[in-house]
């Protein structure tokens, strides 16, 4: 079976109030087009055509990675009229899936069940009952069940609108039906659109079975319209993300209040994360790993039995097993810890290697710079790696010790087991297994009285 997927993207989605198109509003960091798109893309054998309108430019250019045609509907005349902008791109064989590019939650397994449904007799249509069906195209079926057609809520009688069975707007045809019925849509309706639902009342006509499908949840189906109903479908995703990562073994002492925005490309054993936790993008993680509460993780590799403590953030970065890193620390893009490595709070690393049992414990900036084994850099201690216009390397050899509240002016190298003393700034590579500092000799000057306050 080929398949054709044309997802319907061209709406505005005043109700956002928002000067981005609808469909680029995001879960879990994702498009919401982007989510319909990754979801039909586990088809096999499948083309997809999306149909934008309203802020084309931007949705082309940040959404131009997808592997589908994009088919621009300039005028948005209605569901039927955007289907027909695609008209000359169906091959008659094909089974053509109808998707709207605003309802990012729809699942796999409801798709392919619409899709069983679908032969040179009978067409697939995903509908759903709504305790308030209010604003939705209802189902209309005869005295045996069979559904005769769709009413949209502006055209329906009132009656017809205590439907509760409605339309989700999802379906699935055979390409050469569908392209008949598109040439005879007319807009002699309510609202004088074009509906791509008066196509059901074309197929009953010629003896073309409805089959109903129904999705598993209401929210698989929830299209979003404003603001509210796209923070709801946010939580509806990481609920389910949530629950699927306690599946795989992982601790999470709140799955409300965790946010996996991306994917895990591994993920060891006994994982323990806390409140607040962001991971986003592609991380890894290994087993026996804490994560305190309030730390974001992006694209980042985390070893076995690594620590990290609250209010964290770490980006671009590699920790090696048996690391602590935190709490308040920032790992910035490039750094590559070793195993047992201890950061501590108010350290910021970029761009560094920092090889196995290194400590930085406190209050520190480490850029550009290579430190060695066994190194300990005491608080307060900065790398200054930049002059104004370029970036230069610093280098801490294997068992340095750097004394407290340290400038390191790069490019600069500090021996093997040398020493720097407290308050030093250097400048000047520094040998090994010798102590250095600059420091200006301390001075106590006796006799010396604090000035007093002179009576008036
Ligand atoms: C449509 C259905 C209705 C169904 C409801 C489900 C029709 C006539 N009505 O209602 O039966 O209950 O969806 O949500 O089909 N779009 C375009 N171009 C257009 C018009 C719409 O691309 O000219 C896209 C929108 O961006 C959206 C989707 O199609 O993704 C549905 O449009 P929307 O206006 O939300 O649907 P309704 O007409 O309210
Ligand atoms: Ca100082």
């Amino acid at each position: 079976m080929n398949i054709t997927t044309i997802i319907l993207a061209a709406g505005k989605g005043t109700r956002m109030r928002s000067a981005f198109p609808k469909i680029m509003h995001k879960i879990a960091n994702r498009p919401l087009l982007q989510h319909v798109y990754d979801m039909s893309k586990q088809l096999d054998n499948n083309q997809i055509k999306i149909v934008y309108g309203h802020g084309a430019e931007l949705v082309r250019e940040r959404l131009k990675h997808l592997d589908a045609s994009w088919i621009e509907q300039k005028q948005q005349l209605g569901t039927g009229h955007a289907v027909q902008q695609v008209t000359d791109q169906i091959a008659d064989t094909d089974t053509v899936l109808i998707l709207y590019g605003d309802v990012p939650l729809l699942k796999l397994i409801t798709v392919k069940a619409l899709l069983a449904n679908v032969d040179d007799k009978s067409l697939g249509l995903l509908t759903v009952n709504l305790s308030d069906p209010k604003g939705y195209g209802r189902i209309i079926r005869d005295s045996h069940g069979r559904v005769q057609r769709i009413v949209e809520e502006k055209d329906a009688s009132n009656n017809e609108k205590l439907i509760k069975e409605v339309n989700t707007g999802i379906m699935a045809v055979k390409g050469d039906k569908l392209k008949l019925w598109l040439a005879q849509i007319k807009n002699h309706n309510a609202q004088g659109e074009y509906y791509l639902t008066d196509i059901i009342e074309m197929a009953v006509g010629e003896k073309i079975k409805v089959i109903t499908n129904h999705p598993h949840s209401e929210d698989e189906v929830m299209g979003v319209n404003n603001r509210m109903q796209l923070s709801h479908l946010e939580r509806v995703y990481q609920q389910e993300q949530a629950a699927n990562l306690m599946e795989q073994g992982v601790t999470l002492r709140d799955p409300s209040r965790f946010d996996l925005r991306g994917s895990l490309e591994s993920l060891g054993q006994d994982i323990d994360i806390d409140i607040n936790v962001i991971l986003e993008g592609k991380n890894s993680i290994g087993s026996n790993v804490t994560i305190g509460a309030n730390t974001r993780i992006k694209n980042s590799v985390i070893g076995d039995h690594v620590e990290i403590f609250d209010n964290c953030v770490i980006e671009d970065a590699v920790i090696g097993a048996g690391s602590r890193i935190g709490p308040f620390a920032r790992l910035r893009p490039e750094t590559v810890l070793g195993v047992n490595v201890h950061i501590g709070n108010f350290v910021e690393i970029k761009k560094s290697d920092v090889a196995e049992k290194s400590k930085i414990n406190h209050l520190s900036y480490i850029g550009d710079t290579t430190v060695g084994s066994n190194v300990n850099i005491g608080a307060g201690t900065i790398t200054c790696n930049y002059d104004g216009v370029n970036k230069f390397r610093t280098v801490i050899e294997d068992g340095a010790f750097i004394g407290s509240d340290t400038q390191l002016v790069a490019p600069v190298r500090v021996g093997k087991n040398a020493t720097i003393g407290a308050g030093s700034t250097i400048t000047k590579d520094s040998p090994e297994n010798q102590l250095t500092l600059s420091r200006v000799k301390q001075v106590s000057i006796s006799g010396w009285q604090r000035p007093e306050k002179k009576e008036s």
